[in-house]
């Protein structure tokens, strides 16, 4: 049976990758400030990126602090090159779906037709979400996960108030595929359930199609087709205060792989993950990192029944029930005009370039003048614009823990030239979505998000932008 602690850590790494970055929002932490009103799914207060997917309304400061969230739209997305499903880093995205089907934290690379997932050492691996939300459908993905002690591969549905269906493999069991449920985040540990390969195959070294169909009544997780579990809303009835605890909100698929393993975590999460993380292993020095592998997910979306409102563009919530009915289809806009942007301020702006100049003409002995034209920068706002990855599980005891060791948060992928296994042709996503210039102002923006953790990041987006 599954321990307590070990479930604990499944919900919030599940809940994905966030790191030793210090918590500012959530429970037990209260809302945002006006400042930086946007609590990040990870628990950091910004601006920004923090307003868009995961920005959670229930801790954000106002309601309206979030954006709204782009609608289903059913796709099957093939990872075949940078073009077929156009993944952004989360530097670059600011809310309109046209311009990307994913949104990346972390190192994706595409090669052999997949994606792959990247976790080189030190780094709290890679996240893909999708860009779009699904307010129930049939979700599949097609992967290979990851192997080895402490390295987690995960497929999920998380809605910004945390109802979160999963799928979640650590690397030290091939054969079993946990799957889980929560509602509203509540850690509520007794809704596991694992799905068991026979021994003919695995997880890691073949393809498997592993998908969720979400409908208003119940989740289904089958395996290539299998039924292998199924969760019903009517059992999950609490009569105390009248709610579902079921997933009932618009949730973003998210495909990740993440170290449980890090000697950092809580030692639930470490012995749920199979032990520590190796660094040097074989996999290591072969390619340079470990790696998940995603050849295809495709989304087929159910409407809402009964959903408020008729628009079609976004889902937005109007009260903070964190239930069905506190969603509406809006025609409201998902996007930002830039880093700076809110829910509350949709069209704010960069500040325009004053770069201040002061001219010096000096005259030589023989005649000659010259000019030297200095040039001063603005100065700089210090208010987070791009969340930070949160790499670390926890399990409830360090849920508030102040670490500020800032070992991770944001990756800085290996090169990945000389893999053998490994993929043989490197195209950092990031990289391939590039237009913008080195210095353009977005990207002094998030160069100044001002702590360690945005100094270790700093590495990366100078790399990608
Ligand atoms: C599911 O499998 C994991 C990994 O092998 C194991 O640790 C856990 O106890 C299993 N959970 C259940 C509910 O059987
Ligand atoms: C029902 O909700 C109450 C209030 O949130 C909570 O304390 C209680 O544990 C819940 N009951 C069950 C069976 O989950
Ligand atoms: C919300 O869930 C309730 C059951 O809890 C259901 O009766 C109702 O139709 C649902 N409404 C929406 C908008 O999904």
């Amino acid at each position: 049976m599954v321990r307590f602690s070990t479930l604990g850590a499944t919900v919030l790494l599940a809940s994905t990758v966030a790191a030793q970055i210090k918590k500012e929002c959530g429970e037990g932490l209260g809302k945002c400030p006006s400042n930086k009103p946007c609590c990040s799914q990870y628990g950091q207060c910004g601006v920004g990126a923090y307003c868009l997917g995961g920005c959670d309304p229930g801790w954000s400061n106002k309601l309206e602090s979030c954006m709204p969230a782009p609608q289903c739209q059913s796709k099957t997305y093939k990872f075949t090159d940078s073009k077929s499903s156009p993944i952004i880093s989360n530097t670059k995205y600011l809310g309109d779906p046209s311009t990307a089907d994913w949104v990346s934290d972390g190192q994706p690379l595409y090669a052999n037709g997949v994606v792959y997932l990247t976790m080189a050492p030190e780094t709290v691996g890679t996240v893909l979400a999708s860009t779009r939300y699904v307010w129930y459908g049939k979700i599949s993905a097609t992967m290979r996960t990851s192997r080895g002690a402490g390295v987690v591969s995960a497929f999920i549905m998380m809605s910004d108030v945390k109802d979160e269906i999963d799928y979640e493999w650590v690397g030290v069991d091939l054969q079993t595929s946990q799957t889980n449920y929560y509602w509203n985040g509540i850690p509520d540990y007794t809704h596991s359930g694992n799905i068991t390969l026979d021994g003919s195959t695995n997880t890691y070294s073949d393809w498997h199609t592993y998908t969720i169909d979400w409908t208003p009544d119940s989740i289904t997780w089958s395996v290539d087709g299998q039924v292998g579990r199924v969760a019903k809303r009517g059992d999950t009835y609490n009569a105390t205060t009248g709610n579902f605890e079921f997933p009932q909100t618009p949730s973003r698929v998210q495909l990740s792989l993440w170290p449980g393993g890090l000697a950092t975590n809580g030692q639930g999460t470490i012995d749920w993950a199979g032990g520590l993380i190796q660094w040097d292993s074989d996999e290591i020095k072969k390619n340079g990192y470990y790696y998940a592998m995603v050849k295809d997910v495709t989304v087929e979306c159910y409407n809402a029944p009964g959903a408020k409102g008729s628009g079609k563009t976004s889902y937005k919530f109007t009260d903070l029930n964190k239930v069905n009915t506190s969603v509406t289809l809006s025609n409201d806009r998902t996007w930002l005009k830039s880093f700076l942007a809110t829910g509350e301020d949709q069209d704010k702006d960069l500040p325009k370039p004053e770069t201040k100049t002061t001219t010096q003409i000096s005259t030589d002995a023989a005649g000659k003048t010259t000019t030297v034209v200095n040039t001063i920068e603005p100065t700089e706002s210090s208010v987070g614009t791009v969340p930070g990855l949160d790499g670390a599980g926890f399990d409830s005891g360090d849920l508030n823990r102040d670490d500020g060791s800032g070992t991770s948060g944001g990756s800085s992928g290996g090169s990945g030239t000389d893999g053998t296994d490994g993929p043989a042709v490197t195209e950092w996503s990031q990289s391939s979505t590039s237009g913008q210039s080195p210095g353009s102002d977005a990207t002094r923006y998030i160069l100044v998000w001002g702590n360690l953790v945005g100094m270790l990041v700093l590495g990366a987006v100078m790399v990608t932008l």
